[in-house]
C-alpha cells in the first residue's frame, strides 16, 4: 500500500519505446522536474485496536498502522494521496510545513482550507513538494485525531542531487508522540464541556511505542541498530499533542542539520527541544563502547504549577557487535534528561540555529505586525449550568492572539468563502496590534483576562512583506507557544524573554543568517520576531501547535490575495473537495 504505483505499467518491450523514451529524455533532461516523480498513496483512516501499557482501544489510524505509514519523496516530486474516512468522526489531514504553493485546497485544517470529510467520504489531497528538503510530516487537523494518525514526510534532494553533509549509513525517523488511555477525542470533548483543561497523557511514545520505563510496557520498545564506526541520520519530529519535549541519547553527541525541512548551519549538541511541529535531522556517531543506549525523550514543561506528563519515553540504540551480556541482560545506559523547567537549557538549544549561509531575509517592511499570544479565563455566562465552568475560579479556559480567540466556522471553509466571495463566514479585521498595551509578561489586570470571540482574518497582497512580533503574556500563567504557519516558512531573526522592546531589541535582529523555520518556539514569557513574504495565494492558519491551545482559540489566519497572472493564483478547487 507504501509502494510508489508506476504510471507506466510496462506492457509493451519495443525498442520503440525504449527511443521514444530516450529521444524525450533528451529533450526535456535539462528541465529540473524532468525526473520528478509522483507518488500515489491511498489512506484509509480507520478504526483499528491498538494495546498498550496493557489497555486496548480502539485508535483512528491510517491504514491501520501506529504511526501512519511514512512518505518518502525527492523535492520536486507530486503526491497524490487518496483519503478515504471509514472511521465515525470528521477528518482531514494536514501536510505539515508543505508550502502548498497554489494549492491550498490540500493544506487540510478543517474550516479554514476544507470541509471535513465525513464518515464515507473521500478526498484526494494533490500537491508538490518545491525546494523544500529534510524532515515534514502529517497529521489529522480536525478535534484531536493527530493523538493516532500521522506519519513522517521523508523528503530527500532532487535525483542525482545529495545532501549537503556526508551520506549517512542509515536513516531513522523517530516521531515522539503522546499517548491516553482513554480515547483522545473524548478528552478533548470533555474539556470543551468543562471548560476545565483536559487530562493530561498517560505515555509518550517513540514510533508509537512507551519504552520500557512504563508499568507494563516492557516489550513496547523500538530498537534501533548501529554499527561501530558508522554515522546515521535520525529524522526527530515531535507529534505529540501538547507538549514540548527534550530528547537525547545516553552518551551520545548530536549534530544538528536540518529542521522543519530546511538545512542548518552544522552544530553539535547533547541535547535537543522540539516544541510540537518541529522536526530536527541530526546526525549521530556510532562512536561509543559496543553496547545498548537509551534514546530518550520527556516534557519541557514551561507552566508553572501546570499539571504535564511528567513520564519518559525510551527506544533503545543498540551496537550490533555487542554480545550477548550486553545485548540481553545489562540495563542500557539511560541519559540525564534535564529538569522539565529547564528553560536555560531550552533557550541555549533553540538559539543556536543559523542558516548554512547568507540567506533574502525580506527587508522593506510592508505589515510591521505585534501579536500578543497566551491564554485567557471566560468568565461563566449568565445561567450557564456550574458543570460547564469548570476553569480556575468558575470560569472557562481560552486562549487568545491579540485578545481574538479564533472561532472556526462550520457552514464554509475559510478558504471557499474567500473564493467564492460568500458573505458571513469571516472578517478581515484583525488587528495589527493589541488592543490595549500593557505590561504583557508582568502582573497583567485581571480586567485583561476575558478575549472575544471571532473568526477574523488579517488580509496581505499578493508579494507584501511581513515582520510579525509574537509577543507571549502571563496572562493566567506564561508559557513557551510553538507558533506554526501553514503555507510558508519563516525567518526567526530574533527571541528573547520579557516585552519586546523596539528600541532595544532591533539591534538583535539577525538579517544575515536567520534560521527558516515553520515553527517557532515562543519563549515562555518572551518575544519572537519573524519574517515571511507572502508569496502563496490562500488562507493559511497561523496557531501553537499545543493542540489543548487551538481547542481554546489560540489561532488567527492570514488570508493572501491573488497576484498578477496564472503562477501567482490559486487553483480552482478539486471537484471532489468536501462540502461542509
Ligand atoms: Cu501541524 Cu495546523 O498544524
Amino acid at each position: 500500500m507504501e509502494a510508489l504505483r508506476s504510471k507506466y505499467s510496462n506492457p509493451f518491450s519495443s525498442f520503440f519505446f525504449f527511443y521514444f523514451f530516450s529521444a524525450v529524455f533528451l529533450i526535456f533532461h535539462a528541465l529540473p522536474t524532468a525526473d520528478a516523480k509522483t507518488h500515489y498513496h491511498d489512506f484509509v483512516v480507520q478504526a483499528t485496536p491498538v494495546k498498550r501499557l496493557c489497555k486496548t482501544h480502539n485508535a483512528i489510524t491510517v491504514n491501520g498502522m501506529y504511526p501512519g505509514p511514512t512518505l518518502e519523496v525527492n523535492n520536486g516530486d507530486t503526491l497524490v494521496v487518496n483519503v478515504v474516512n471509514r472511521a465515525r468522526y470528521n477528518v482531514t489531514i494536514h501536510w505539515h510545513g508543505v508550502r502548498q504553493i497554489r494549492t491550498g485546497w490540500a493544506d487540510g485544517p478543517d474550516f479554514v482550507t476544507q470541509c471535513p470529510i465525513r464518515p464515507g467520504g473521500s478526498y484526494t489531497y494533490r500537491f508538490t513538494i518545491q525546494g523544500q528538503e529534510g524532515t515534514l510530516w502529517w497529521h489529522a487537523h480536525s478535534s484531536w485525531l493527530r493523538a493516532t494518525v500521522y506519519g513522517a514526510l521523508i523528503i530527500r534532494p532532487k535525483e542525482g542531487e545529495s545532501y549537503p553533509f556526508p551520506k549517512p549509513k542509515r536513516e531513522t525517523s523517530l516521531l515522539l508522540g503522546e499517548w491516553w488511555d482513554a480515547n483522545p477525542v473524548d478528552v478533548v470533548r470533555q474539556a470543551t464541556r468543562t471548560g476545565a483543561a483536559p487530562n493530561v497523557s498517560d505515555a509518550y511514545t517513540i514510533n508509537g511505542q512507551p519504552g520500557d520505563l512504563y508499568n507494563c510496557s516492557s516489550k513496547e520498545t523500538i530498537t534501533v541498530p548501529v554499527d561501530s564506526g558508522e554515522t546515521n541520520l535520525l529524522r526527530v519530529v515531535n507529534s505529540a499533542l501538547n507538549q514540548q519535549l527534550f530528547f537525547k541519547v545516553a552518551n551520545h553527541k548530536l549534530t544538528v542539520v536540518g529542521a522543519d525541512a530546511s538545512y542548518v548551519k552544522p552544530f553539535t549538541t547533547s541535547v535537543l527541544m522540539l516544541g510540537p511541529g518541529q522536526t530536527t535531522d541530526v546526525l549521530i556517531t556510532a562512536d561509543q563502547p559496543p553496547a545498548r543506549y537509551y534514546i530518550a525523550a520527556r516534557a519541557y514543561a514551561s507552566a508553572q504549577g501546570a499539571p504535564f506528563d511528567n513520564t519518559t519515553t525510551t527506544a533503545i540504540l543498540e551496537y550490533e557487535s555487542a554480545g550477548c551480556p550486553a545485548k540481553c541482560v545489562v540495563k542500557p545506559v539511560m541519559p540525564a534528561m534535564p529538569a522539565f523547567n529547564d528553560t536555560a537549557t531550552a533557550t541555549a538549544f533553540t538559539t543556536r540555529f543559523r542558516s548554512p549561509r547568507r540567506v533574502p531575509v525580506p527587508n522593506n517592511i510592508d505589515h510591521n505586525l505585534f501579536f500578543t499570544v497566551g491564554l485567557g479565563l471566560n468568565n461563566c455566562p449568565p445561567g450557564a449550568r456550574p458543570r460547564n465552568c469548570q476553569g480556575p475560579n468558575g470560569t472557562r479556559f481560552a486562549a487568545s492572539m491579540n485578545n481574538v480567540s479564533f472561532v472556526l466556522p462550520s457552514n464554509f471553509s475559510l478558504l471557499q468563502a474567500h473564493q467564492q466571495g460568500i458573505p458571513g463566514v469571516f472578517t478581515t479585521d484583525f488587528p495589527a496590534n493589541p488592543p490595549v498595551q500593557f505590561d504583557y509578561t508582568g502582573n497583567v489586570s485581571r480586567s485583561l483576562w476575558q478575549p472575544v470571540r471571532g473568526t477574523k482574518v488579517y488580509k496581505l497582497k499578493y508579494g507584501e512583506t511581513v515582520q510579525l512580533v509574537l509577543q507571549g503574556t502571563s496572562i493566567f500563567t506564561a508559557e513557551n507557544h510553538p507558533i506554526h504557519l501553514h503555507g510558508f516558512d519563516f525567518y526567526i531573526i530574533a527571541e528573547g524573554f520579557g516585552n519586546f522592546n523596539p528600541s532595544r531589541d532591533t539591534a538583535k535582529f539577525n538579517l544575515v543568517d536567520p534560521p527558516l523555520r515553520n515553527t517557532a518556539s515562543l519563549p515562555v514569557g518572551g518575544w519572537t520576531v519573524i519574517r515571511f513574504v507572502a508569496d502563496n495565494p490562500g488562507v493559511w492558519l497561523l496557531h501553537c501547535h499545543l493542540d489543548v491551545h487551538i481547542t481554546w482559540g489560540l489561532a488567527m489566519a492570514f488570508l493572501v490575495e491573488n497576484g498578477v497572472g496564472e503562477l501567482q493564483t490559486l487553483e480552482p478547487p478539486p471537484a471532489d473537495l468536501p462540502v461542509c
